[in-house]
């Protein structure tokens, strides 16, 4: 069934993703992106509240003790642009802060209408910040925002909660050269990296024993069968998290726990799945504290400041346009 709100064009793009991703020889896979429907969004809210994944109460500690801190290495005037704002939750301490000393103009950048709609609840009403949300992708939305911006004006942009470990290295790394391409210098980014830690926590935090996680991964299956009219049938794959020690990243995958075949009539496509074959849906990169300021100076910036979470190992890193 399709709502109102998917456009054509969003289907179709989706579509012509599921195919190149379910035809791939070798490992089929699924881009992580697409995990992040209604459904999926209010999923991924409740794996952030979950005991076992620290990750983002990491993240909202560090902006929380350190806003004051950060916003005071930064010049003015200073507009934020957020990649991926999510609910927008974690973001309110750097508007706070900043808005102390200026009026603040925030663009949150985010592919879904749930996620900006949350984040405008969340944001919209903070004393001296005025928001305009983009929906669109990362870089585009960043483009428009840094073009539409004074002479004058700087930028810190963030991208908060670790999202840059969904990127396999080299593809982050490039992300960030395009990233720095919007930018003047002097201009900020403030990236959040989920730091290595031991095997066990790291496989637990991405397979918890609520079953959220599983949850969360098997709706990409469910949103494929909403929206493109396909028959999976959940029950017939498990979720797995596993840890990929030489690329140093946690994989998400579905497992079929049969033979099966899944038509999935949008992308017109019929995909014939082997008993114990996977679905690979989500890698999350972890990164060492001391590698961060390599990746900065290879794509454009210099690493500044790092603060460290010592409860759940996770970094802030402000990096500044060169
Ligand atoms: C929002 C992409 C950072 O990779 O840890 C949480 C998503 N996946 N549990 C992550 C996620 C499984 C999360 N990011």
């Amino acid at each position: 069934m399709l709502t109102p709100a998917l456009s054509l064009r969003h289907v179709s793009e989706f579509a012509a993703d599921v195919r190149a991703g379910l035809t791939k020889p070798g490992q089929r896979e699924l881009p992580s992106k697409y995990l992040y429907d209604e459904v999926g969004s209010a999923l991924f809210e409740a794996i952030c509240v979950l005991p076992e994944y620290g990750l983002t109460r990491a993240d909202t500690r560090l902006l929380k003790k350190y806003a004051e801190e950060i916003v005071g290495r930064l010049p003015s005037p200073l507009h934020v642009a957020e990649l991926g704002s999510g609910s927008g939750k974690k973001t309110r301490w750097i508007l706070e802060a900043l808005s102390r000393r200026q009026m603040t103009y925030y663009y949150p950048i985010e592919i879904s209408p749930h996620a900006l709609a949350a984040c405008e609840k969340e944001l919209g009403r903070i004393d001296l910040v005025s928001m305009v949300g983009y929906e669109q992708p990362y870089l585009e939305g960043l483009r428009s925002v840094a073009e539409g911006r004074g002479e004058d004006d700087h930028l810190l942009v963030l991208f908060l909660g670790s999202t840059i470990g969904n990127f396999d290295r080299d593809a982050g790394e490039e992300f960030l050269r395009e990233l720095r391409e919007s930018l003047r210098i002097a201009d900020a980014l403030l990236l959040g990296t989920d730091l290595e830690k031991s095997v066990d926590l790291q496989l637990l935090a991405y397979d918890d024993p609520a079953g959220v996680t599983a949850a969360f991964n098997l709706n990409l299956l469910a949103r494929i069968n909403r929206e493109l009219g396909a028959n999976f049938d959940l029950s017939c794959f498990r979720h797995e998290a596993r840890w990929n020690y030489a690329d140093r990243r946690i994989e998400m995958h579905l497992r079929s726990t049969r033979r099966q075949t899944v038509r999935i009539p949008a992308a017109s496509l019929r995909v014939i799945l082997d008993e114990e074959e996977t679905i690979w849906t989500e890698s999350s990169h972890k990164y060492k504290a001391e590698e961060i300021p390599g990746m900065a100076a290879r794509t454009g910036f210099r690493c500044d400041a790092q603060w460290i979470d010592e409860e759940w190992p996770f970094a802030q890193n402000l990096l500044i346009a060169e």
